[in-house]
């Protein structure tokens, strides 16, 4: 599934645009996409490998006949502007009320008692099945504010608790090949478009092509899964240029600059050259005009 890019397909590829004399013909638009392909998806991994929703803390597991079966000082994540839940699950009741409290302010705030809210906030909400024991708490809309610790409370005697950790990310969507894309006329474009640092599938996921939104236009189809959509675009023509959002639900939108190339384009290295020299990268280029001094330093010498 990860798109993994050998070093040495790289390396080929400088060995084509040095082989092509610096005429930049579409195979260094590849290398281009190839070297930035892995470097995002690199970035991706790196992110991905830090969400994690609900993370028990070590040796705090739940040990037999206690009150409580979900871990002390479970750690949860949920993305501004999305849901949080927040486990607690009662096992032995003994008549006592559950309450959620607020512990790292002060003071502290109690939030719910029971199945009802303490506060004037319907952003909380307990959620409770007697079959399941839950008494989690759940916040909507969350905000940066609600991060923190939280206190599961049954008031049997003594009273006992268990903590529960609120980290709140925020999620952004990233173009693969962004900042720049070229796409030759009459081929089709494919954007992917991931979020990053989500806790949850977004409810919907809205593309634009400059301020337009083009979602359900003809000949453009859009697909949505958990952290990413995908839009995909048949027959591109010059008039599909422009600069592409991914706007996910919750999430920071990103952009894309597409250039169509038409075939008069293709055949004129020099108007090839122009709207791509704004993605190459100097070190790319650099690469290549050491490789082209050492060859010519190398035909002189021989
Ligand atoms: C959970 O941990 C806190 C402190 O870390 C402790 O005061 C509390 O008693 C623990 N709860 C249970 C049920 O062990
Ligand atoms: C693309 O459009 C968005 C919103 O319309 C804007 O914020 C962004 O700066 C644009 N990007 C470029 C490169 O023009
Ligand atoms: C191709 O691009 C050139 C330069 O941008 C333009 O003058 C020409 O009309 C385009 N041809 C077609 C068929 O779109």
């Amino acid at each position: 599934m990860a798109v993994i890019v050998h070093p040495l397909n790289i390396y080929m590829c400088l060995f084509f645009v040095v082989s092509a004399e610096m005429i930049l013909t579409p195979s260094s638009l590849i290398c281009q996409d190839m070297v930035k392909l892995s470097r995002d998806r690199r970035a991706y991994e790196a992110h991905r490998s830090r969400d994690n929703v609900v993370k028990p803390s070590s040796g705090s597991s739940p040990s037999r006949g206690s009150v409580f079966a979900t871990a002390n000082s479970t750690s949860v994540a949920a993305q501004i502007g999305g849901t949080a839940k927040l486990p607690c699950i009662v096992r032995k009741f003994n008549n006592g009320v559950v309450s959620w409290i607020r512990k790292d302010i002060t003071p502290p705030t109690i939030l719910t008692v029971g199945l009802g809210p303490y506060i004037a906030d319907d952003r909380f909400m307990v959620e409770h099945a007697r079959h399941l024991q839950n008494w989690d708490l759940v916040i909507k809309h969350v905000r940066p504010s609600d991060a923190g610790l939280y206190e599961c409370q049954v008031s049997t005697h003594p009273a006992t608790s268990i903590f529960i950790e609120l980290r709140v990310t925020e999620a952004s969507a990233e173009i693969i090949g962004a900042p720049d894309l070229h796409v030759r006329a009459g081929s089709s474009l494919r954007l992917v478009c991931t979020i990053l640092r989500s806790t949850e599938p977004p409810v919907y996921v809205f593309w634009y092509h400059d301020q337009r939104m083009i979602n359900h236009d003809v000949g453009v189809s859009v697909t949505i899964d958990r952290t990413s959509s995908v839009l995909q675009l048949q027959d591109a023509d010059t008039t599909h240029s422009g600069n592409y959002t991914c706007d996910p639900a919750n999430a920071i939108p990103a952009y894309i600059n597409v250039h169509v190339l038409n075939a008069t384009e293709e055949e004129n290295p020099a108007a090839m050259l122009h709207a791509s020299s704004s993605g190459i990268s100097t070190a790319l280029f650099m690469t290549i005009m050491l490789i082209v001094a050492v060859n010519i330093t190398f035909s002189l010498n021989s």
